[in-house]
């Protein structure tokens, strides 16, 4: 990997690279929604739709995405600028805006971990624990981490925690790829040696393999349901971080003559590799203490498996402790992707510095993620959503992350496919490949993928609008029933302007002709 490109940066090794990328995509999808998404969709109903997608809209994606970005040397927009023009830019810059709307509530996620992994040390796992605040000071007879997360949530503490997190995120994207790299190689090693220890803890428990059987066995009724192919295709999107301008990002800063076939079966695999492992940790938890999950995606990690950690025999506070001191390293690895995406795309067009860049979208950020911490009551019953920030969060939750990142998809697919072409994206990416893709990919590309994103999306979208309710509005919020109404808008109009305003308010400083197929190639 002698070749360097450009200033904008370069890895400094393949692996540098691979973690970087895989690091990238293991996050809060592997560990917090993969699984409560596996078991809301029924466990082994839920895996054979997502191992397909995993094969069909999965890995051709992600060689689109970093095939875009080796071979322009750009990022997001520009990428699709250079080989679609405009109307690439423009999905381009939609894209970004859109997952910033992600990064502001996946960090504060983050942050309530952050807190969680604080209380494993304090009072999260001490047995009697009440809740000091009236709306809820229900007794408990035991520890309860429900009682400690809706006390930690009613506090401006996760305020404190959410800055601290932003700070981390700028820290190690303050020298671009030299800063990832270093800390990549110290936090995915790390997370994989926890989970392993998790996986180990779980599988020890007698009973632990039930819940391993509930992961893996097949459920032919259950794959009826069309549910399960929508959530199984999102969370595959969300998991290998496509549709979010960060893996094109990232490939940037490869040399042009990198094997990106290669590049994405290993950070594919990886990803979902570490994806099941989580799903038969926390299933084997949840058989051994027959805990159920009931409410929202969350509800999984920061409540049941806590309660089963409490529930062990020995190093209760040990494994809480490096249960989410798990999710915020592999948080942060995911994080710090979400926000090298717009700050490299804005570096690429306003030909700004990295810290002038990482400000630029750091400031809305912080404001975005400090209003998901908002510790206001509004549901004391805690049958919805506790506080006015958890509301905030599912409602914005529910929209991006269900239209966004296969919306991009779906569009990406049709441009590169149909106007860049899809046989030239292929010989490109063969030129270096040492797994050659066949004329499959161009189908995959140009047909199945746009079919079968464009179907989910649709599909979306008229149970959306058919039922009674907008998502959200069937819930008592009290004064905050405005919630369900505005924030789609807050989001579609928010993307949607700050697209435009970067795709048209000013041209590209040197635009460069598109990249062209090596002409030994069809
Ligand atoms: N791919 C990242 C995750 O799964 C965003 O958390």
């Amino acid at each position: 990997m002698a070749e360097k490109k450009s200033n904008r940066g370069a890895w400094n090794s393949k692996l540098g690279f691979i973690l970087a990328a895989s690091g990238s995509a293991i996050g809060l999808g592997n560990i917090v929604f993969f699984s409560s998404n596996a078991y809301q969709y029924g466990g082994g109903a839920f895996y054979l739709p997502y191992f397909l997608a995993l094969f069909v809209l999965g890995i051709p994606v992600m060689i689109l995405e970093f095939g875009l970005g080796s071979t322009t040397g750009r990022a997001f927009p520009e990428a699709l600028y250079r080989t679609v023009g405009k109307k690439g830019e423009f999905i381009g810059w939609w894209a970004l805006s859109s997952a910033l709307f992600i990064t502001m509530y996946y960090v504060a996620i983050l942050g309530w971990a952050l807190g969680m992994m604080f209380g494993a040390f304090g009072s999260l796992f001490e047995a009697g624990a009440t809740a000091p605040f009236p709306p809820f000071s229900q007794p408990t007879t035991g520890p309860s981490a429900i009682t400690y997360f809706f006390n930690l949530i009613t506090t401006w503490w996760p305020l404190l925690c959410v800055l601290i997190i932003w700070g981390l995120n700028m820290l190690i994207l303050w020298k671009g790829t030299a800063t990832i790299e270093r800390a990549v190689r110290i936090f995915v090693p790390l997370m994989w040696l926890f989970m392993i220890g998790l996986i180990v803890r779980g599988l020890t428990l007698e009973g632990g393999l039930d819940g391993v059987l509930y992961l893996f066995t097949p459920d032919i009724e259950g794959i009826k349901e069309p549910t399960v192919w929508r959530g199984a295709f999102s969370q595959m999107f969300f998991s290998l971080s496509l549709g979010l301008g960060t893996m094109t990002a990232y490939a940037s800063y490869l040399p042009k003559d990198a094997d990106q076939v290669n590049n994405s079966l290993l950070v594919s695999f990886m990803n979902c590799g570490f994806e099941y492992i989580a799903g038969v940790a926390i299933f084997s938890l949840l058989f051994v203490f027959a805990l159920n999950p009931v409410g929202g995606t969350l509800s999984l990690s920061f409540f049941a498996i806590p309660q089963g950690i409490s529930a062990f025999p020995w190093g209760v506070r040990l494994f809480g402790f490096l249960f989410f001191f798990l999710l915020v390293i592999a948080g942060l690895t995911s994080s710090i992707s979400l926000i090298e995406g717009p700050a490299s795309a804005l570096i690429d067009k306003l030909r700004i510095s990295r810290a002038k860049a990482l400000s630029i979208i750091a400031i809305p950020g912080v404001i975005g993620s400090v209003c998901y911490t908002l510790p206001q009551v509004i549901d004391p019953g805690l049958n919805g959503n506790g506080t006015l920030g958890l509301s905030l969060l599912d409602v914005m939750d529910h929209w991006a992350f269900n239209y966004s990142l296969l919306t991009t998809g779906f569009v990406t697919c049709i441009l590169v496919g149909w106007v860049f072409g899809a046989a030239k994206m292929r010989a490109i990416v063969n030129e270096h490949a040492k797994i050659k893709l066949g004329v499959w990919f161009d189908i995959l590309i140009k047909f199945i993928a746009p079919i079968l994103l464009g179907g989910v999306i649709i599909w979306n979208l008229i149970s959306e609008f058919t039922g009674d309710n907008i998502y959200g509005g069937g819930v008592d919020l009290g004064a905050y029933s405005w919630i369900p109404y505005v924030i789609p808008f807050v989001w579609l109009i928010g993307a949607t302007a700050g697209a435009a305003y970067m795709t048209f308010g000013r041209s590209y400083a040197s635009p460069t002709p598109a990249p062209e197929a090596p002409s030994t190639h069809a």
